[in-house]
């Protein structure tokens, strides 16, 4: 069974905004898109790059070093030059608490 943590309150993570979170080995970006909320890896397939501040369009964020996109639903590359899909992660709201799925072990 998924094991979840608490990561933010609603209010603090905007539509069109973001929040960082650091597991013991890697770190994920909480997104907010028009009131739905989405987790994925801080890294880009394409050469590992962190997408921190880079762009969101949408349901897309681009990698702010080469311009690769990505669905942040799936995760799928939306534009090249990367070719293989971001991880993403379970997201749940909660008495207005927004909680992701652990990575920690
Ligand atoms: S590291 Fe992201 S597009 Fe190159």
């Amino acid at each position: 069974m998924t094991e979840f943590v608490k990561v933010a309150r609603v209010e603090d993570i905007a539509p069109g905004e973001r929040k960082f979170h650091e597991f013991d080995y890697e770190t994920v970006i909480i997104l907010n898109v028009n009131g739905e909320f989405y987790c994925i890896a801080d890294l880009c397939s394409h050469d590992d790059g962190p997408l921190a501040d880079g762009p969101l369009n949408g349901h897309s964020i681009e990698c702010p070093r080469h311009g690769a996109c990505f669905d942040v639903r799936t995760g799928a590359v939306l534009a090249l030059p990367a070719t293989a899909a971001i991880p993403t992660y379970d997201v749940k709201v909660e008495d207005g608490f927004v909680y992701i799925e652990n990575l920690d072990e």
